[in-house]
């Protein structure tokens, strides 16, 4: 039985040592609530994407451990959990040889879905993330602007339906009003589907507006998670309150100009 009050996810003290020693996750503690979207920030190389891999067991934990949906995932098949959670990557980590429509049917292709079922859950995706198929299913990604190239590597991670997505810096490579458009949409998108989510991001302005709690990572553990009113107010440590200082002065210098 699945306890709606318990968090989706609940990593408790995940350590992560890579072969030849790199002691790239110390002890990572942070807890994703159903419906959710947390956001996790922290310097390049401070370990968020071994995190990320370790949620779906891309990488396996050194120590500590994964709780989703009140399982331990050390207990699950690697491949089955995959196929349950949902990995939007790095980049859009689309297959440069593959369609669209191609790209996006991998996940109902593997877990079983007929062409029928497969060919609608593609044209309904790629409706969702506004691309409507007659235009762009037959298309290949280098066929594609970046901001479409992400919209599709959404539709992909959520082609499985899964109740839990991973984000790598989803919006990173885009221009600012494609990140913006973008940012909106996926704001909608998780309202009509109600999936969880974990953002990894270097943009605190990002982090502050779309996530409902915030963990920041700093040398391979998490200084403090709370929600962006409480960073705003009580920031852990010099660090934290470093990270919001950006998006505090471009605040100001906005207020400034009287707009
Ligand atoms: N497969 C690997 N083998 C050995 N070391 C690795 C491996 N993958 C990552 N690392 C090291 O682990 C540390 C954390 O890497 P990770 O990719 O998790 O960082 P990150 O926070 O995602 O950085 P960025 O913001 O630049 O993407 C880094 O020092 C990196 O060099
Ligand atoms: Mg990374």
């Amino acid at each position: 039985m699945i306890d709606p009050a318990a968090p989706v996810l609940d990593v408790r003290a995940v350590a992560k040592t890579y072969p030849g020693g790199i002691e790239a996750v110390r002890a990572v503690s942070l807890q994703v609530r159903r419906g959710g979207l947390l956001a996790l920030a922290g310097e390049s190389g401070c370990g968020k994407t071994t995190v990320l891999k370790m949620i779906n067991r891309l990488e396996d934990a050194s120590g500590g451990s994964i709780v989703y949906e009140g399982e331990d995932i050390a207990t699950l098949d690697p491949v089955a959990l995959r196929r349950r959670i949902g990995w939007v990557m790095q980049g859009d980590g689309l297959f440069p040889h593959l369609t669209v429509r191609e790209n996006v049917a991998i996940i109902p292709r593997l877990l079983g879905c007929s062409r029928d079922e497969t060919g609608q859950r593609v044209s309904e995706m790629l409706g969702l993330v506004a691309l409507p198929a007659d235009d762009y299913a037959d298309r290949y990604p280098a066929e594609l602007s970046g901001g479409q190239r992400q919209r599709v590597g959404f539709a992909r991670a959520l082609a499985g339906r899964p109740d839990l997505l991973l984000m790598d810096e989803p919006f990173s490579a885009l221009d600012p009003i494609t990140r913006d458009t973008l940012q909106q949409e996926f704001g909608a998108l998780r309202k009509d589907l109600g999936f969880s989510a974990v953002m990894v991001t270097h943009d605190m302005a990002e982090a502050l507006i779309m996530a409902d709690e915030i963990a920041v990572m700093q040398a391979g553990e998490i200084v403090q998670q709370g929600t962006p009113a409480d960073l705003l107010s009580r920031p852990a440590n010099a660090y934290v309150s470093g990270l919001l200082e950006t998006p505090r002065r471009q605040m100001r210098a906005i207020r400034e100009l009287g707009a």
